[in-house]
Formats: structure tokens, C-alpha cells, sequence
């Protein structure tokens, strides 16, 4: 069981406005209360590169572990928070979208539109998702196990080993 901290941000104008509820947000942090994470900070913000950027930053100056937004990673010109994530990380994790595009490959071959990005900033993981809840749901299946080790090793004080 993790026992870490998580943020859930979900990225919409209309769930923003009230105009659509918001379902992933719930179920994103049902499933990360299950393997053991503790949803420290949820939001609904509108598609603005500025905004998200800004609660991007917000979640890691607070040493929120993980970071998850859903939302805004397909096609539409509204559709910016891979790029506002970009704007914050420090490190790439290439590996986590790869994994989440591949097992979501297996279920429609749309998931290849998910423009989803992840990264390291300090000591937290910001992981980009869909908006939908299934989609967004089976993406967050496929790393889930692996995100705790992860964050262990980024947590980890001095040492570089993988140790299992
Ligand atoms: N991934 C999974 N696992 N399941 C899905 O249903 N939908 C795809 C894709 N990834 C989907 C998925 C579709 S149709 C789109 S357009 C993109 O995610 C982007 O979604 P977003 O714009 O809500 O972020």
C-alpha cells in the first residue's frame, strides 16, 4: 500500500462551468484510495494553459507525491495540458505514457489520440490522463503498480539503487 499523497486535477471547461459532472475526478480517487495513495487535493479547473500550469505548481510546491490530471490531452485547440505540463517538469518519464498508450492500445485504437505526458518536478510525479472515466481509468490501471515504486525511489532519501 502506498501511503502516499496524491492530487487529482480534473481539466474542463464544462465540468469548470458546472455543465458536465465531473465522474473521473471521483473515480480516479476511488482507485488510488484502493492501492493505498491518500487524495491530499482535488480540483476542476477550465482548459487555460496559465491555470494549469499554476495548479501544477501549486500541488508540487505543497510535496504532493503524485499529481494526476485528467483532461485536455486530445485534439481540440482547448485540448493544452500536455503543453502546461511540459512547462513544469524537470525530468521526462517517456516510459509512463508509452505503458498507459500501449495497454490502452489493447482496448480502442483511438488511445492513440491521448496526447498524455508525464514528469518529475521535485520531488513530485505529474502524470497527464484522459478525460473521459473510462479512459482515463483503464490509463491510470496500466501504471498504477508501478507509480508507487516509482515515487519510492524519487522519495528516497541519498540513494540511487533500484532495489527490487
Ligand atoms: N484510452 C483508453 N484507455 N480508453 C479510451 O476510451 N479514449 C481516447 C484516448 N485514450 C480512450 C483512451 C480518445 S477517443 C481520445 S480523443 C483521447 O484519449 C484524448 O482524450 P481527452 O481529450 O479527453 O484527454
Amino acid at each position: 500500500m502506498s501511503g502516499f499523497s496524491a492530487a487529482v486535477i480534473t481539466v474542463s471547461d464544462k465540468g469548470f462551468r458546472g455543465e458536465r459532472e465531473d465522474t473521473s475526478g471521483p473515480a480516479l480517487c476511488g482507485m488510488l484510495e484502493r492501492y493505498g495513495w491518500k487524495t491530499a487535493y482535488t480540483s476542476i479547473i477550465p482548459d487555460e494553459y496559465e491555470i494549469i500550469r499554476a495548479e501544477l505548481l501549486k500541488c508540487a510546491e505543497s510535496d504532493i507525491a503524485l499529481i494526476l490530471t485528467t483532461g485536455g490531452t486530445g485534439f481540440s485547440p482547448r485540448d493544452v495540458t500536455p503543453e502546461a505540463t511540459l512547462s513544469v517538469i524537470e525530468r521526462r518519464t517517456g516510459g509512463i505514457p508509452e505503458a498507459m498508450r500501449a495497454y490502452s492500445m489493447t482496448i480502442t485504437p483511438r488511445a492513440c489520440l491521448s496526447r498524455e505526458e508525464a514528469g518529475i518536478r521535485g520531488r513530485s510525479l505529474i502524470v497527464n490522463l484522459p478525460g473521459s472515466m473510462k479512459a482515463s481509468t483503464e490509463n491510470l490501471s496500466a501504471v498504477i503498480e508501478a507509480l508507487e515504486h516509482g515515487v519510492e525511489i524519487l522519495r528516497r532519501e541519498g540513494e540511487r539503487d533500484c532495489a527490487v
